[in-house]
């Protein structure tokens, strides 16, 4: 101990003095289990002020501070700072840079706060801050600017409102009030400048965060200067008095007012008793009073004064220096005891404090500080084991890895201070591995950067409130979505009737499939597949070795703009060229193979054969073809080459295919759905509904062509006037406008059209407005999905829109995935209620109370964007609840379906060869029961 050392090295300090100084410092002498009681009654008072229902009384306050995370490197911006509480009262202006230039750029200047203001009003201490603030914009020359600012402001604080001050203030009316209004009405009163106040504040939380900038890992901010205190990053699901389950919050534990219920009184001295009534706060903040650097000199004072009555010191004389209170400030106590002071250095500083002493005194004055300061370290550090437990607790591990950001001067400047506090934590939390991480360049880093978070977090939701109210029409409610689906089923119905079918916008086209796959089809068979974003030919050979196997090859092949832009035979010319090419690499150009076309457009049929195109769709204008028989022109084109025979067997749309595809896995598969380029939907209808085809029997699958939904205007209630600007640069004016509400050809113009409207109004990327972001289909649907990817999101959409030249900040790629998501979560939902119909139908047509049904889907809208087919269907269950739908994505188009209908195709026109035959044997036809409605 100190004691027996300095005795030993100063013989001539009487035996009986000796003693008698030791008597007095006994009591900050803390064995290791009162430290460790210590420990335990922190925790103790820790938790029950995380309770709801100890929180009212708790000594420990554990305040909420709503900063729920540690900086991430994205903050961004220009911020001033004020640093209120410390020993030095700073104006800051601090730049942070983001990316990989990060950095952080602080300038500041410190200003004095004299007393009679720290203990005047509130009004004067406002007035002189908001004066010194005004000072540091006239010396940057930034008056001008209206700055976010941030507000370290190192005292207890609920919600913005000082709970009580601590330390050296004590300015009147400001307890109980908000810091942030008074701090406005000063800046108000003054009328000089204006600042953005954002945030308020503890300097714990500040230096926590600016240590947390440089370490992820540091989850803890202490305090050691003139006050002490904790905050901590604490498990919302612990804080019992702020909503919420997810995540952390950091707490703010004012841990200074611990032992105020008299908990720790049994290791209180009479000299620490003594400062606290001579304080500004009596019976307030004890263990503050014991463990910071504002106390520990007064304590050494009232220790000096009961020595020297005792006169053991200063020759028994109490000068009116040692009557003085502060005398001993934090820096005189760290050079006191600075073993690199000679001690007759030590007698120079007690002569400048007017203390006139002896070698001796010296000695004992040395003693004296090292007892109560080491007395202190312990104290803190039996504290921070309780934190530092709990963390480990949280986390659930055997072992913790922790960084503790600290700050003070006491820490900084005390000689012993630092090394005694992380002993004493090591030995009190031997799992935890604590780091302490110095803060340099003091909290008001760590405010700014709050700052931004704040600020960006508030420009944030102030931005999406702004595009959710912009885009207000496209965010439609179940209600509306209810509404649509209830016209489309009147659509449908009209579709299917006779008398209403001419006029129909939704076409309801028959296709002449009457079944799904199954299972008996077999052969070798070729498939086209144009429309979607691919032209495919593939060779689909079917076999039955015990199961049914299927075998597929295919091609990809171009579709120039100009040949599907040009004319009609140019078109079929370059499908039987690719054809052709294909046979050829297939090696069977000899064979007249059966073929199954998949043309994704809609066409009139009268049989499985023959495909009367009625309208381009989508992104195909070719001359010549509209009113013609697909399957003629085809078989033209193939017979001028003359190289190679084909049986074109059947033309069925993409959704008939991907029905089929679908089905030949499931067999409870009854419709057909593509959310691509385009989009439409089929689903088996019962004959007797379908007035266009003769016959009452069985069903048929019916190619509903629900693109066009709305083409009378049915839709233009919820049409908005980006709906009709890709409308009018379409190919297809005043057709397909519910697929180009919905599908893939459109929706990244869509979001491209509102995009340029918002930076044209100024909300978006500061009004910026580039060439490329004005050119037609820069914005593509495929960049909407990546935007969306809940991960990567944010960095593709600055990625996509920094080519597009316009300079995103990060709010600007927050809301830019913001508008995206209303758009194709919009998609999804009318989707949703065009299909809810269908379903619908199918119940009712089945006449029972729950649907169960599968939909086959393919299309690369549904398949790409990360968010689309959870949404579908979810929203889907949700508009028909009395269902139980399977959504089974098609894995291999809708080539293999095509190849089904084919199979059963060709089995027909054998079977029709067969009983002709069979016919003029005299024999009555014997036609299989479940084809008999194929016409040939
Ligand atoms: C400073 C911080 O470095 O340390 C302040 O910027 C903080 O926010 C202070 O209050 C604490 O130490 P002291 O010793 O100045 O009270
Ligand atoms: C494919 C099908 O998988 O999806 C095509 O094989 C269909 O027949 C297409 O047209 C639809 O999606 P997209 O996105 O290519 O239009
Ligand atoms: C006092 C204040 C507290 C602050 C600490 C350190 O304890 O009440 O808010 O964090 O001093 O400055
Ligand atoms: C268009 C076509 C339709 C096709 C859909 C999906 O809407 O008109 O036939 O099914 O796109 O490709």
């Amino acid at each position: 101990s100190f004691s027996v050392h300095y005795a030993s090295f100063f013989p001539h300090l009487l035996a009986a003095q000796r003693k008698q100084i030791d008597a007095v410092l006994a009591p900050f002498l803390l064995s290791l289990d009162t430290l460790r009681e210590v420990k335990n009654k922190m925790r103790a008072e820790l938790e029950y002020g995380l309770k709801r229902e100890t929180q009212a009384s708790a000594t420990v306050k554990m305040l909420p501070t709503y900063v729920c995370g540690t900086p991430d490197g994205t903050e961004s911006g220009k911020f001033l700072a004020l640093d209120l509480g410390g020993t030095n009262f700073r104006v800051l202006l601090v730049k942070i840079r983001s990316g990989r230039r990060r950095s952080v750029q602080m300038y500041n200047k410190i200003f004095a706060i004299p007393l009679e203001i720290m203990q005047g009003t509130g009004e004067e201490l406002f007035d002189h801050i908001v004066q010194c603030i005004a000072d540091f914009l006239e010396y940057m020359g930034i008056k001008g600017a209206r700055l976010p600012l941030g507000f370290t402001f190192s005292f207890p604080c609920r919600q913005g409102t000082l709970v009580g001050w601590t330390k050296g203030f004590k300015a009147t009316d400001c307890e109980g009030e908000d810091v942030v209004d008074m701090l406005r009405e000063a800046i108000r009163r003054r009328n000089e400048f204006d600042l953005d106040i954002v945030a308020v504040v503890n300097d714990t939380v500040g230096t926590m965060m600016t240590c947390g900038y440089e370490d992820p890992n540091c989850e803890i901010g202490l305090i050691a200067g003139t006050g002490s205190n904790v905050c901590y990053m604490e498990d919302m699901k612990n804080i019992e008095i702020v909503e919420g389950n997810e995540g952390k919050m950091c707490i703010n534990t004012e841990w200074g007012g611990f032992g105020d219920n008299g908990c720790i009184d049994n290791i209180r001295t009479k000299y620490d008793k003594q400062v606290d009534e001579g304080s500004l706060n009596a019976g307030k903040q004890r263990y503050e009073k014991m463990t910071s650097g504002m106390y520990l000199g007064e304590i050494v004072r009232q220790i000096l004064i009961d020595l020297t009555k005792q006169g053991l010191l200063f020759r028994g004389q109490i000068s009116e220096s040692l009557r003085k209170r502060g005398i001993f400030e934090t820096k005189f106590l760290s050079q006191i005891e600075s073993d690199r002071l000679a001690l007759l250095q030590v007698r120079r500083i007690l002569q400048q404090l007017g203390l006139d002493s002896t070698c001796e005194d010296s000695i004992i004055v040395k003693e004296v500080c090292g007892a109560v300061s080491r007395r202190a370290a312990q104290l803190c550090g039996a504290g921070l084991a309780a934190i530092v437990e709990k963390k480990r607790e949280n986390r659930g591990v055997e072992h913790l890895q922790i960084t503790v950001g600290v700050d003070g001067t006491l820490y900084k400047l005390h000689p012993h201070f630092s090394r005694v506090l992380q002993e004493t934590v090591r030995e009190l939390a031997p799992q935890c591995d604590v780091t302490f991480m110095l803060s340099e360049d003091g909290s008001g880093k760590g405010a700014a950067l709050i700052t931004a978070v704040a600020k960006r977090l508030h420009n944030i939701g102030r931005k999406r409130g702004l595009i959710d109210k912009y885009l207000y029409a496209m965010r439609l409610s179940d209600e509306t979505l209810i509404d649509i689906m209830a016209r489309f089923r009147r659509e449908m119905k009209n579709g299917l009737s006779r008398d209403f079918n001419p006029t129909a916008t939704v076409k309801m086209l028959p296709t002449f499939v009457r079944s799904i796959p199954d299972g008996s089809e077999k052969g070798d068979f070729i498939a086209l597949d144009l429309g979607g974003s691919y032209f495919r030919i593939l060779r689909v050979k079917v076999s039955h070795e015990k199961k049914q196997t299927v075998q597929m090859e295919s091609e990809i092949y171009n579709t120039p703009e100009d040949i599907i832009h040009g004319s009609g035979t140019r078109l079929f010319d370059h499908v039987a060229e690719c054809l052709g090419d294909f046979m050829e690499k297939q090696q069977i150009k000899d064979k007249k193979l059966p073929v199954g076309f998949t043309f994704s457009f809609p066409c009139r049929q009268s049989k499985l054969d023959e495909g009367v195109l009625i309208t381009w769709t989508k992104r195909f204008k070719a001359s010549g073809v509209e009113g013609a028989d697909v399957v003629k022109l085809l078989n033209k084109a193939i017979k001028k080459r003359g190289d190679y025979d084909a049986d074109i067997m059947a033309v069925v749309n993409d959704t008939v295919g991907t029905m089929m595809t679908c089905g030949f896995d499931d067999q409870r598969c009854e419709v057909g759905l593509i959310i691509g380029t385009g989009t439409n939907a089929c689903y088996m209808e019962e004959m007797r509904h379908i007035d266009l085809v003769e016959g009452d029997e069985g069903r048929m699958c019916i190619n509903t062509e629900w693109g066009a939904f709305g083409d009378d205007g049915s839709l233009e209630d919820i049409r908005t006037e980006f709906d009709r600007e890709i409308d009018r640069g379409s190919l297809n004016p005043g057709k397909q406008l519910f697929e180009k509400m919905v599908s893939g050809l459109y929706m990244g113009e869509l979001v491209r059209l509102i995009l340029v409207k918002m930076a044209k109004e100024g909300l978006l990327f500061e009004g910026r407005i580039t060439p490329e972001l004005l050119t037609k289909g820069k914005f593509e649907t495929k960049h909407v999905s990546a935007i969306e990817k809940s991960k990567e999101g944010l960095n593709k959409a600055k990625e996509i829109l920094t080519r597009l030249g316009v300079e995103p900040s990060h709010e600007d790629c927050v809301a830019v995935q913001h508008v995206c998501t209303i758009v194709s979560f919009r998609s999804a939902n009318l989707v949703a209620s065009t299909l809810g119909a269908i379903l619908n139908q199918l119940r009712d047509n089945k006449g029972v109370g729950r649907l169960r049904t599968t939909v086959g889907v393919d299309g690369s809208l549904y398949k790409m964007h990360p968010q689309y087919a959870r949404r579908l269907h979810k929203t889907t269950r949700r508009l028909v609840p009395d269902s139980d739908v399977r959504f089974l994505l098609s894995e291999s188009g809708s080539g293999k379906g095509a190849a089904m209908v084919t199979a059963v195709a060709y089995r027909l026109s054998e079977q029709h060869r067969d009983n002709l035959f069979a016919f003029f044997l005299g024999y009555p036809p014997q036609l299989d029961k479940r084809l008999q409605g194929y016409r040939l």
